[in-house]
This record gives C-alpha cells, structure tokens and sequence, in this order.
C-alpha cells in the first residue's frame, strides 16, 4: 500500500553520500524532503539533483532537510556528484541514499513495477516536524520535477499549520489567503484585523496573516 497523507513517515538507517544517517535523527525537529530517482548518471536525474542543490539555501530558510535515493550505490552517487556540480553549476551537499537492496525504496513504495521493477520513479515526500507524511508526488521517467513548487508546498504547509487558512490556486507566498471555513464571517475582523474580502459565502479572502 502506498503512503498516504498523515501516515507517519517510516523512519530507516542507510548509507549516504554523508555517511551513514538515522532518518529521524537526520530530520531533527525540522522539516524534510525525501525524493527519489530512477538511476544515476543519466540526463534529467543531473537536472534534478543540480536544481535540488542550488535552491537548497531556499529549504534551509524553511527548516527543512533534503535527502535524495536512488538504488545506485555509494561510489556511484560519489562520481555522479562530480559530473552534476559540473554541468549543473552547484555543489551538492546534501546527503543522497545508496539503497542498492531497495530497503528505503520499499519502505517508501518508490518502485512502481509497472514502470520498472528494478529502479525507483520520481517520487517525493514532504514530512513535517512530527514526522508524518504532507506531500506525496510521483513523476513519470520523462519528466522532471519542478523544484520550486516544493518551496511554495511547504510556504503553503508552513502557513496553514499555524493560521485557520488554506492557499488557492497557484498561491505564491505574500499572496492573499482564503479564510478557512471553521471561521464565522462575524469573526473575520478579529481574527484577520488586516482586512478580507467576501467573493462567495464560502471563498473569503484575507492578506497573507504572518506578513
Ligand atoms: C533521466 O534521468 O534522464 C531518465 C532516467 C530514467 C529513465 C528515463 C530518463
């Protein structure tokens, strides 16, 4: 069974390009990012991981910690690292799992076999502080992923944990917010004093709360 929103994010031991690292002693209190990849030294994996490197000050800023798997192993990860600070212009340093054995793979379903029984698709899970599981995406081979919407899912997570808000469509941080709908309109004014807006009964907006 895949993993869903709010399971706990199992946690494992593994060798790293870093090391060899407990998964929640890794995360700490923090936030994290676990993604996977098919298969190192080929062309949209380097994008991805080089991407993954030069917005990494950008997760640091939000608390959160990277970790990148791929059932290649270690010395592998450790040429590859070469060749993507190349091309990429970026020097990798977060930590990449070497899970020859497929145990983080397993444990977080990241190989589809109607896909590849042997290599693990693009997936990524966002885990927050209390270690469960936020975000679960699955990209196809072809196709690699867009890096900043995992900063914009996280301004999103890290907002709405802490203020009755949900994020529309396309929401950038700074942007207006919907009122959650556990609030009465009456109590709007007090709750958001910096104003809001009814569209519909149901859609009402306010400035982003924490500006
Ligand atoms: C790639 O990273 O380019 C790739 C990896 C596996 C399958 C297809 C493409």
């Amino acid at each position: 069974m895949a993993l869903l929103l709010e399971d706990t994010a199992p946690n494992f031991k593994a060798q790293t390009t870093a090391g060899e690292i407990d998964f929640y002693e890794f995360l700490g209190d923090g936030w994290g990012v676990l993604f996977s990849h098919p298969s190192d030294f080929t062309p949209v994996c380097t994008t991805e991981l080089g991407r993954m490197s030069q917005l990494q000050d950008e997760f640091r800023k939000r608390g959160a910690k990277i970790l990148a798997v791929s059932v290649d192993p270690l010395e592998s990860h450790k040429e590859w690292i070469k060749d993507i600070n190349e091309t990429q212009h970026t020097s990798v340093s977060y930590p990449i799992v070497a899970d020859p054995d497929k145990k983080v793979a397993n444990l977080y379903r990241m190989v589809h076999p109607n896909w590849s029984g042997s290599h693990t698709v693009r997936s990524v899970f966002i885990i927050s502080p209390d270690k469960k599981v936020k975000l679960t995406l699955t990209y196809p081979a072809a196709t690699g992923r867009n890096f900043v919407e995992l900063l914009r899912v996280l301004d999103s997570l890290q907002l709405t944990v802490n203020y009755a808000v949900s994020t529309p469509a396309d929401w950038k941080d700074g942007e207006d917010v919907i009122v959650g709908g556990s609030v009465k309109t009456e109590d709007i004014p007090k709750k958001f004093p910096k104003g809001h807006k009814i569209i519909k009964p149901y859609l009402r907006t306010t400035p982003q709360p924490n500006k």
